[in-house]
């Protein structure tokens, strides 16, 4: 089955291709195409992302990358005269009312769409959210639009259940890997700029939210806190850097203790504002912020978030007995954050699924797959559906 993916609840761009199949030894998926266009340098200067931007440049970029992954997957060939634009007239109007608010986008797929030959695809997985509605809506249309075009169904797509589904690939090669079988109950910790949650998987497809950040998100808290300390968007990497230059100095010991916020709280929730503050307020005290300060900050900052992380996680995975974890979202790129929950399901002995880390940030292979397991277990297609920025799992 081939399954087209797209993402574009954030700043990040991304059309995929896969195809999938079954073998005597399980699931094998593979990338036909992979295109991904980060946003992140027209942010920078915001300091964050801008949803109109994101939204402009969603628009700009969905046709081009589209037919870079069709070129890539070898299915970009030109349309015979019967097919496309100027055999039926009610397809025109249909793509035309679904792209009525992104003139951009409809200016480059009218030019560029019906000169191709319907590519064999299946269905397309497009993010409905959760994200940027502004951001979601060009990919949803988009979406709506090739199937105008092209009659092929769609499946709505869970953001964050991409980020779950992500973390069973099991590379075979450069393209192909395995999708490897969940043991049930799971434990998925989901960490990105927008969410960190604790989600339980009772079974396939099956989630149940059971901890959540009562403020920020902990890739929130890392760009803020790197904000603060004059370092530019996207933080997660930048503090991830300056803790590593403390640790070249064999330091150990940081002057500074921020708290564990709700470390001890029964429930599995996690608060990252109060840390933050604390941050906030230390560098509020320092008359001369130097990079070796800065360096010492990240460190601690970031120790307070990995404890505050594994300890959850660990009580989650206990109350729910769970036999896996896995664990997805942009924060998970951070090394020291997978080694400490790596480290964490070797001591209690519980299956672990961590995504590659270009898997980890936001991509569309994550959606494309995630669509492939839906419609595998029975999910419908539809063309009736709405970008939700507030979609839960
Ligand atoms: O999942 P994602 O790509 O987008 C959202 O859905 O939010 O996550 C982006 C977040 C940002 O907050 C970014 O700072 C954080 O992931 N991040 C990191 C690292 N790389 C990205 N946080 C900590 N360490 C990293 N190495
Ligand atoms: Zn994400």
């Amino acid at each position: 089955m081939k399954v087209l993916g797209i993402e574009t609840s954030c700043d990040e761009t991304g059309i995929c291709l896969i195809e999938t199949r079954e073998s005597d030894k399980g699931l094998i998926l593979t990338i036909l195409g992979n295109q991904l266009y980060s946003q992140v340098a027209k942010h920078v200067e915001y300091g964050g992302v801008m949803p109109t931007l994101a939204k402009r440049e969603h628009q700009k970029n969905l046709v081009p990358l589209f037919l870079k992954c069709l070129e890539e997957a070898g299915l970009a060939f030109p349309s015979s005269s019967e097919e496309g634009w100027h055999s039926d007239d009610g397809v025109v109007r249909a793509v035309e009312k679904v792209l009525d608010r992104e003139p951009e986008l409809l200016t480059d797929f009218v030019k560029i769409l019906p000169t191709l030959k319907r590519p064999d695809i299946d269905a397309i997985a497009v993010t409905n959210g959760p994200g940027l509605e502004p951001a979601l809506w060009v990919g949803v249309n988009f979406a709506k639009a090739l199937s105008a075009l092209w009659n092929i169904p769609i499946i709505p797509t869970n953001h964050m259940e991409g980020h779950v589904v992500v973390a069973s690939l099991d590379r075979i090669d450069k393209n192909q890997f395995w999708i490897k079988q969940t043991h049930y109950p799971a434990i998925a910790l989901l960490i990105s700029g927008g969410h960190t949650q604790l989600v339980l998987a009772k079974d396939e497809m099956d989630y149940e939210i059971v901890g959540n950040t009562r403020d920020d998100a902990v890739g929130e808290a890392f760009d803020k806190v790197a904000r603060m300390m004059g370092l530019p968007y996207p933080g997660g990497v930048q503090i991830y850097n300056y803790s590593e230059e403390f640790k070249k100095k064999a330091a150990t010991n940081p002057n500074f203790k921020f708290p564990r916020p709700m470390i001890h709280s029964k429930d599995l929730d996690f608060s990252f504002s109060g840390l933050k503050t604390s941050v906030l307020y230390t560098i509020k005290e320092i008359p001369n912020l130097t990079e070796e300060i800065k360096q010492e900050i990240a460190f601690e900052f970031q120790n307070a978030a990995i404890d505050v992380l594994v300890s959850k996680t660990k009580k989650a995975i206990e109350q729910h007995d769970a036999k896996t974890l896995i664990v997805g979202g942009g924060v998970i790129a951070n090394p020291d954050i997978r080694k400490a929950l790596e480290k964490l399901s070797k001591e209690i002995e519980v299956h672990f699924l961590l995504p590659e880390i270009s898997a980890a940030t936001d991509n569309a292979l994550m959606i494309a797959m995630a669509g492939f397991l839906n419609l595998k277990s029975g999910a419908k297609t539809t063309l009736d559906f709405k970008a939700n920025g507030n979609l839960s799992l």
